[in-house]
Formats: C-alpha cells, structure tokens, sequence
C-alpha cells in the first residue's frame, strides 16, 4: 500500500490516497475495530461492509448533534468497546465528524480513522482533526481538534454519490482553488464536472491536490491562529444561511463565496468576482440569492470567527490569494444589509 505520512503537532497522520476498504484488514485490527457508516452509503456498498463490526446511523446534517453521540455511545459499550478499540468512519463529512468527535470522548478518547466516501470529505472534512457536532442553527458549535490515525480514500464509493453531493464537493474544491491555488483555477476553468466524473485518474490527482492543500494548511497552523482561517473562505455567511434556508453545506458556501467576493471588491481590491461566479455555476452551484440579510447578520454574530466586536473574514485579493481581514461588526453589519 502506498502511504504518505504527514505530522501535526501531537501525532502524525497516514495517508493512503488511493487504495480499496479491502485493504483496510491491514491498516487496523479487525477484531478491535468498529466501522460508523450511514443507512444510504451502508445500503449501496453492503459487501464492502462484510466481516467487520458495524453501526448504521440515519443519513443527515440534522443527525450531526448530541442525541446521536449519545446513541454511538451506548452502542460501543454494548459492543465491548474500550481504550484499545480503533473507530473507523465510513461516510461523508457528518459520518467523519461524529465519528472524530465520538473517539475523542469515549474513554477519554481512543484511535479513529476515516474512509471519505464524498468529494467533499475527502478533500475537506476529514482532513485536519476538527470534529463535532451542531447545536441547534449553530452548525458545528461544539467540537475538538484532534488528528485521525489514518485516512483511506477508495474511490469505489463515489461511483453511488449523488450528483448534488458531487457539487457540493467541487465547492470546497473551488474554495481552495480561490485562496491558496490559480493555477488549479485555470485547470477548472478548462474541464467540467462531467469529465472529472468519468475519468476516475483525473479526479484521483484533483482530490489528491485538494487534499494536501488543506493538509498543508493545517500542518501550518492547527489550531488556527494565521493560515487556517483562509479555508473559511465563502463559511462566515454561508454558516449562517446554511440551516437557515436548509441549503447543502455547498450550495450554501457557494453563497458565501460569492458575496465574499463583493465584500473583496469594496475592502481588498479584488476585480475578479465575475470570474468565480462563471467557475461556481460551471459546476451546478448557487452563486446569488435572495436571503433575510437582517436574521444572517443575527446568526453571524453568533459565528466562532468573531473576536469581541470584530470579525475575522476571509476575503480575496486575486484569485490564488487569501486574506484574513478583521471587520469590526458595526461596519459588517451595513456592508451585508447592504449587499
Ligand atoms: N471537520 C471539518 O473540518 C469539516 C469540513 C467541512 C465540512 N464538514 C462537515 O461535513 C458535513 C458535510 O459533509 P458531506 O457533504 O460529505 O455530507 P454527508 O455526510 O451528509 O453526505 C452527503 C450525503 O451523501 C450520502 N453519501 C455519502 N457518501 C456516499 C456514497 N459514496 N454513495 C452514496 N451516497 C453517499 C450520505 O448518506 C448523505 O446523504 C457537514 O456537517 C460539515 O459541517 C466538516
């Protein structure tokens, strides 16, 4: 098995970025290892499954919250679970979340891993060690950092993803394209999602890219005090209309981006919105929408981003660079009603 190692502050992480679940009898012990999955990936790879303990939960963002933890909970206890068993999410980013965070607490914590099976958990979710749960509207309000042992992609599992999962995907892949890389800008620009769907070596090398972007990221700043903030580019506000208007965590960030991008115009000198605009609509996102700019603000007050009476937003020079501005809320509050 191919494997790339890559070290965090506390532990380092190993990688293998192109391999089947078949191979995961070698990465971890069996009889010491319980896979969390969901209903819908279970149903479409059941054989995958075979020979390994397993709990199902209900698919969805809306079971990302604390009544499940405590279902996990019960279950692993019931299984025998203890300080040498090894969690191994098998899902899209709410799978690798409540996994992450369910790990990081039982027993006072024990070893997990992750096997994404979207784009977007892939290239984003379950990379760097942020897991946790949703409180209410508040996505994401309670959590941990703390680094997985392994990350397996198979990409077996995206021949069932659905269409809108793989848009959502491409988001966060464009969100890295805008902050960190214009050349993989430019290569989007050139190829559609539909070619990236049917040339399983095309979306291996563009997964892979995206991987260690956030990967290098985080390995710069794990718990966020500089670089890490960038990936919370088009987040801020799209948070905040994401269970608002019950949009995908993509179509929502697609959002976000967007007014982003005429939050850039007026504070960082950006001239290039219309250009990711084209890019997010290529492949299917939402770029504008009617929303209650009054109740985002409200929401966005509660944001983890904000510092005392400001707030740490993301926005984009040029497309390729990032920046954290911090924007007292008086001025964000007129720059968002007024969008
Ligand atoms: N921890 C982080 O750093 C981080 C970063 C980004 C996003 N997230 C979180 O990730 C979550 C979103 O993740 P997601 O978009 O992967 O959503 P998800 O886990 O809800 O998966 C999307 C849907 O696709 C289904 N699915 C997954 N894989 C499949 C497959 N191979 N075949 C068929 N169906 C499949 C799931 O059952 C689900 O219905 C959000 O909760 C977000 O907060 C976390």
């Amino acid at each position: 098995m191919k494997k790339l190692t890559y070290k965090f502050s506390t532990t380092s992480v190993d990688y293998y970025l192109d391999e089947s679940i078949a191979q995961l009898k070698d990465v971890v012990d069996k009889t010491h290892t319980i896979i969390i999955t969901d209903e819908n990936i279970f149903n479409a790879h059941t054989k995958r499954f075979k020979g390994w303990n397993t709990i199902v939960l209900k698919a969805g963002e809306e079971f990302k919250i604390q009544p499940t933890v405590d279902t996990i909970i019960e279950e692993l206890i019931e299984m025998g679970a203890d300080r040498k068993s090894t969690l191994v999410g098998v899902g899209g980013g709410v799978i690798t979340d409540l996994t992450g965070y369910v790990a990081s607490v039982y027993m006072r914590g024990i070893k997990f891993g992750f096997i994404p099976t979207t784009v977007l958990a892939m290239v984003d979710a379950s990379i760097g060690g942020k897991n946790g749960i949703d409180v209410g509207v508040y996505k994401n309000m309670v959590g941990v950092i703390r680094q997985p042992s392994f990350i397996l992609h198979d990409f077996a599992f995206l021949k069932t993803l659905p269409q809108s999962e793989w848009e959502n995907g491409f988001a966060e892949i464009i969100k890295h394209a805008c902050i960190k890389d214009a050349a993989m800008f430019k290569q989007l620009e050139a190829s559609s999602l539909k070619s990236y769907q049917s040339k399983k070596n095309l979306v291996a090398e563009l997964i892979k890219r995206n991987a260690l972007i956030k990967t290098k990221v985080v390995q710069q700043d794990e718990f966020e005090s500089g670089d890490r903030k960038l990936l919370n580019f088009g987040h801020t506000l799209g948070h905040a209309i994401e269970n608002m208007y019950e949009l995908s965590h993509g179509q929502a960030i697609s959002i976000g981006m967007t007014y982003a991008c005429h939050i850039s115009e007026q504070l960082s000198g950006f001239k290039q919105t219309e250009k990711v605009t084209d890019l997010l609509s290529k492949y299917g996102l939402p770029t504008y929408a009617e929303f209650d700019k009054t109740k985002a603000f409200d929401i966005l007050q509660k944001d983890k981003k904000k510092v005392k009476s400001e707030m740490n937003y993301v926005l984009l020079e040029k497309i390729g660079k990032g920046v954290v501005k911090s924007i007292p809320m008086t001025d964000l509050k007129k720059i968002i009603t007024s969008l």
